[in-house]
């Protein structure tokens, strides 16, 4: 419901609560609750007795027909949902029903997003982009190896494009802006040894920065834009992350990560330098960065040698 009302406020001139009840065919009471609520999840609007309502900037929402046109030229169907609990759980849902190879599924607003290792995904309304892929791949389960590194690699090409910032990538897959945290993915799968597999990527990007995003993460974290005013469209974003996921993913489900590997290490963070793995179960294993192998395992110099690390439930940890 926020939305709705929302998507009816521009930042260029007052509307009366009247003319929004009017327009959405609901009581002036929901349109005042609603605007509470849109504030309350941080949306900054005036509201000036005898005028109405206005936003204090301006939002750029993604449920915009060029867009979707521009996506569709890109081979996707985007599909954009104002609130849901997380797209991958939504999208994932949706693979043994039919779901369509390169559905996109984009939200304004996610209660319940979910980050790698059972954390939360945190944005803010108009701040970021919160969406997922469905790709049906030729290969099977088996040879996904990489497959979160591929994507990071179109991340970290399409976020290279604005801005002109050090874009690295922390294995096995978050994208770094100068070090903080500023795109983040989450694949979950379907399929079997013999059948292709199918997988939801999840994508998670800090667009713009905001004091109340930096409050609620609790890691170092940076954003494409450094306020909420900057002028550059999410839904450009969008498209240069598609059209990057287009080029990688098409050669990926014929060759793997392999072609990607040395493009990959050029982009890595920390290269070299010296971290510790740490798993789940608490246990941890010291050594230096050397890079990543043609199937996209971490390779870590430890004094027994070069050991290989699978992605599955570790995390990665710069050693001061
Ligand atoms: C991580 O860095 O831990 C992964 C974050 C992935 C977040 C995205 S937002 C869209 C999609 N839906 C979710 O619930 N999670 C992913």
């Amino acid at each position: 419901m926020p939305l709705h009302v929302l998507k009816l406020l521009s930042a260029d001139e007052f509307r009366s609560g009247e003319e929004i009840s009017r327009v959405l065919a609901v009581s002036r009471a929901s349109v005042h609750n609603a605007v509470a609520r849109a504030r309350e999840m941080g949306v900054d609007i005036q509201a000036v007795t005898g005028r109405g309502y206005r936003l204090a900037r301006h939002y750029d929402w993604l449920d915009d027909p060029a867009l979707a046109r521009e996506v569709a030229r890109l081979g996707y169907a985007l599909e954009v949902l104002d609130e849901v609990d997380s797209t991958n759980t939504r999208l994932l849902a949706r693979v043994p029903s039919g779901g369509e190879h390169r559905a996109v599924l984009a939200a304004e607003m996610q209660t319940g997003g979910r980050g790698r290792r059972g954390r939360t995904w945190h944005s803010r309304l108009g701040g970021g982009l919160t969406f997922s892929v469905l790709w049906r791949f030729q290969r099977p389960l088996t040879a996904l190896s990489g497959l979160s590194l591929a994507v990071g690699l179109a991340l970290a090409r399409a976020l290279a494009m604005h801005g002109g910032r050090d874009v690295r990538l922390k294995w096995p897959n978050d994208v770094l802006l100068e070090g903080g945290k500023a795109a983040g993915i989450l694949i979950e799968t379907q399929g079997d040894v013999l059948n292709g597999a199918t997988a939801v990527i999840g994508i998670g990007v800090n667009v713009r920065d905001s004091r109340e995003l930096r409050e609620q993460v609790d890691q170092a974290m940076a954003a494409l834009m450094p306020g909420m005013d900057g002028e550059l469209a999410r839904g450009r974003v969008l498209l240069d992350i598609l059209s990057a996921m287009d080029d990688i993913l098409s050669r990926f489900d014929v060759e793997g990560f392999a072609p990607f590997r040395e493009e990959w290490q050029d982009r890595m963070a920390w290269r070299g330098e010296e971290v510790s793995v740490e798993y789940t179960n608490q246990t941890r294993l010291i050594g230096v960065l050397a890079g990543v192998d043609p199937s996209g395992l971490l390779l870590l110099r430890t004094p027994e040698g070069l050991m290989p690390v699978h992605s599955g439930e570790v995390s990665l940890r710069r050693r001061p």
